[in-house]
């Protein structure tokens, strides 16, 4: 009896009805969720329908220090158990994995522009571990890679210490054996606001992640591919396809990170905008549409729904230039509720600055190189950590060309310095964009302007965590002398 209660407990573990739920009348199919694979006829009136969960809401760090212009947090990494269940089939996976203060995503750290930061962070894990600030300029000894200085040991507490200069919707991670513990549940956005720009209703960090049968399992472990080739399933905030309702005339500020160790997302959605990338606002707002965002990567979303519902849509990609496969997806679905309202004006002011013109010379070149079969990636002929430095002068601008010529994308990401994009596969950007992590299309180039503004020994890598550790990771020496 207990047995059986325990399996219906589990069968039926998703979220309780909320108001007004289950009241449907009519056979209501256009409101049917995609792929529901339930047998039941329609006529029967014992089997309650799935219930769509809300997107969970991912919660503050709580900030320790009354100072303003102080953040002071503390992040407790540790071994936790995640339960991703596909409301729409009632199956679950069950994942031991790790996690952040207990929760996955790890807590959304908000600072402004200018604040000190200061992270303890304790390593509740039975192995080192290091937390990464991606997407923030930090001091190389602040930065998080065991390249320079020892890892946190297990039961150990490090103190980070910093100042942020620049808006982002950065992310946090470790750096230590990133590829299974990034996968595991390690990882959190880190929101630099700007004061001066005005507040969206709704500012809102969504983060998606894919999660295979085979994490937390004892074959994990020597499993260096993570979920590589197995059929993720893609949570958004932890909940597998959930919904975020939404009033008409509203202002959302999405900020959506992949924080996947391998998957790729291809996002649109009508009616929404594109309002920044990795580093702060964009100068113009764009369609979202086909909007590839590797692992690393994020973009902020501007939503202003008005009289219908929204859905962001994730259409199969191909990293090889071969057919995509699958079936587009909803990943999040944004009910409208009450009635429609025009969207508000934008307070947003957006610059329109035009990319810097590209001074043709080329400073270093980095080519990614390898092959899927042997798990053997490398830049430029060279496997991490075996790999040539290049030195280059603190505060003078260098241009970088990143070329791919492997039979597959890679999201290119650099430490210690953002850069602006001049131009990908030849064609510069419609206006400026600034960026810490891009994708490098297949047999294609990007060029990079990057103003090398903190001296120390970066690391510069693919963000396809398995590239990474299988060699795919190079070093870049800014000296101050
Ligand atoms: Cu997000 Cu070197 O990493
Ligand atoms: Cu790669």
């Amino acid at each position: 009896m207990r047995t059986l209660l325990l399996l219906l407990m589990a069968c039926t573990g998703h979220p309780k009805p909320g108001p007004g739920g289950g009241g449907g009348d009519g056979a209501g199919d256009d409101t049917a969720p995609v792929g529901t694979g339930s047998g039941g006829g329609q006529g029967d009136d014992t089997a309650a329908p799935p219930e769509q969960p809300v997107l969970p809401a991912v919660p503050d760090a709580e900030d320790l220090d009354p100072d303003d212009d102080v953040v002071h947090v503390r992040l407790t990494a540790a071994p936790a158990t995640h339960t991703i269940t596909d409301w729409r089939t009632g199956e679950s996976r069950i994942v031991e994995g790790y996690a952040f203060n207990g929760v996955v995503p790890g807590p959304t750290i908000r600072a402004k522009v200018g604040d000190r930061v200061i992270v303890d962070v304790e390593n509740g894990l039975d192995v080192p571990t290091t937390v990464h600030w991606h997407g923030l300029d930090v001091p190389v000894e602040m930065d998080g890679v065991p390249w320079m200085r020892a890892p946190i040991g297990a039961g150990e507490t490090h103190t980070y210490t910093y100042t942020v200069e620049q808006a982002a919707t950065a992310w946090y991670h470790p750096h230590f054996d990133t590829v299974h513990q990034v996968d595991l549940g390690l990882y959190g956005v880190f929101v630099v606001e700007d004061p001066a720009e005005p507040g969206a209703d709704r500012d809102m960090v969504v983060v998606m992640d894919d999660w295979s049968e085979l994490q937390g399992d004892a074959a994990y472990a020597d499993e260096v591919h993570g979920a590589h080739g197995m059929e993720g399933w893609w949570t958004a905030n932890g909940a597998v396809s959930p919904a975020l309702p939404v009033v008409g005339g509203e202002t959302l500020r999405l900020r959506v990170l992949n924080a996947s160790n391998h998957g790729y997302l291809d996002l649109s959605m009508e009616a929404a905008r594109v309002l920044a990338r990795d580093q702060g606002l964009l100068p113009a707002l764009e369609a979202v549409a086909g909007e590839v965002l590797g692992p690393g990567d994020r973009v902020e979303l501007l939503v202003q729904p008005a009289g219908a519902d929204l859905t962001l849509l994730d259409a199969p990609y191909s990293l090889n230039g071969g057919e995509a496969h699958g079936e587009t997806a909803a990943r999040l679905e944004l009910p409208l509720s009450g009635p429609a309202a025009a969207a508000a004006d934008l307070g947003w002011e957006l610059s329109g600055a035009a990319p810097s013109a590209d001074p043709g010379r080329t400073d270093i070149t980095w080519t990614f190189q390898g092959s899927m079969h042997h798990d053997d990636w490398m830049i430029s002929g060279e496997r991490f950590p075996d790999v040539t430095i290049p030195e280059v002068p603190l505060g003078e601008e260098l241009i970088i060309e990143v070329r791919n010529l492997s039979a597959t994308e890679h999201p290119f990401h650099k430490h210690g310095a953002h850069f602006e994009v001049l131009s990908i596969d030849g064609v510069a950007p419609p206006y400026k964009r600034v960026e810490d992590t891009v994708n490098i299309p297949l047999f294609g180039a990007a060029r990079l302007r990057v103003l090398p503004t903190r001296p120390g020994d970066w690391m510069t890598h693919c963000h396809i965590l398995p590239h990474a550790d299988g060699g795919m990771m190079t070093v870049l020496r800014v000296t101050d002398d």
